[in-house]
């Protein structure tokens, strides 16, 4: 596997690969990787001749510095992970390299969607986010990029922003990798005093209790969404930040459960804030 820090290395890289016929897959991370990124990694692996995997710990997306000194980093773990995983190139920048001093790159716009929800408890995230992913598909130019349902509302932003720019790039949703007790797996887990670790079970908990109801029936959101509050706001630790139920197709909250639907989930815990979401069944 080749390490590579510079933007127009990565770039000769991947038109080499591209011109030898490879079409390439790339998997976007911020590093202290689990094995929910190990999946993604391992789908395209499956899915393309060659991988492209990158790591980078995006300033812009982060709206408390805190979060961003705090965050894990560990790179010769990761670079060992993406070598087994069979990645091709590890692109790990510095920001002067994703961020060109003096460059005016594509500031996509994350639209009305980029203000709900995470946007708003983190304003300005999705713009960030949004900056970077288009840069690394720049810099990169893949067939297809793998990105987590983990993080649905960054995966619906990224469709939308591929959809509107018309960029010639594949978007694939992968399965939320869980532990054991349902917690869906993420770098903040690691930040989780044991106690919240054990009530970080309640995000999926809400969110199956929210399942089951739509299964046996309910047509109304608004009784989901209680649910989901009440399963949280009934653990000590947690603080709800939002429950919701969105349409699949517009990340809108939707008021009756008659189109493909998705159950949405956030809770503050002292060290960290959690989020998660499933896809609810439509009840018949
Ligand atoms: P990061 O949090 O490192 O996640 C990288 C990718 O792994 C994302 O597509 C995310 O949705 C996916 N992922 C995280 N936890 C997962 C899990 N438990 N199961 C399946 N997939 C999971 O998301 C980011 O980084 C950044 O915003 C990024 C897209 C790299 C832009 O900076």
């Amino acid at each position: 596997m080749e390490l590579i820090r510079g933007a127009a290395a990565l770039r000769a890289f991947a038109d080499e690969l591209r011109a030898g016929g490879a079409s390439v897959g790339l998997v976007t991370t911020m590093g202290a990787l689990h094995e929910g990124h190990r999946s993604l990694l391992r789908r395209a692996r499956a899915e393309h001749a060659r991988l492209i995997a990158t790591i980078f710990v995006n300033p812009l997306q982060f709206t408390e510095a805190g979060d961003l000194t705090r965050y894990p980093r560990d790179e010769r773990r990761d670079v060992a992970i993406m070598e087994r995983e069979g990645v091709d190139a590890c692109w790990a920048p510095p920001v002067e390299e994703v961020y060109p001093p003096g460059t005016t790159l594509t500031e996509p716009d994350p639209g009305d969607v980029g203000d709900l929800f995470e946007g708003v408890a983190r304003p300005g995230h999705f713009a960030g986010v949004l900056k970077v992913v288009h840069r690394l598909f720049d810099v990169v130019g893949p067939a297809t990029a793998y990105f987590g349902e983990k993080d649905a509302q960054q995966l619906f932003l990224v469709r939308q922003m591929v959809n509107q720019l018309d960029l010639l790039i594949e978007v694939i949703g992968c399965a939320t990798v869980r532990d054991t007790d349902g917690v869906a797996l993420s770098s903040r887990n690691a930040v989780l005093s044991l106690d919240e670790r054990e009530q970080a079970g309640c995000l999926f908990l809400a969110l199956g209790e929210a399942a089951t109801l739509a299964r046996s029936g309910a047509h109304d959101a608004r009784e989901l969404v209680a649910v989901m509050a009440r399963e949280v706001g009934a653990t000590p630790l947690a603080r709800l930040d939002y429950a919701a139920v969105v349409d699949e197709a517009t990340f809108r909250p939707v008021d009756t459960l008659d189109r493909p639907a998705r159950a949405l989930v956030a809770a503050r815990f002292p060290s960290a804030r959690l989020i998660d979401n499933i896809s609810l069944p439509i009840p018949v």
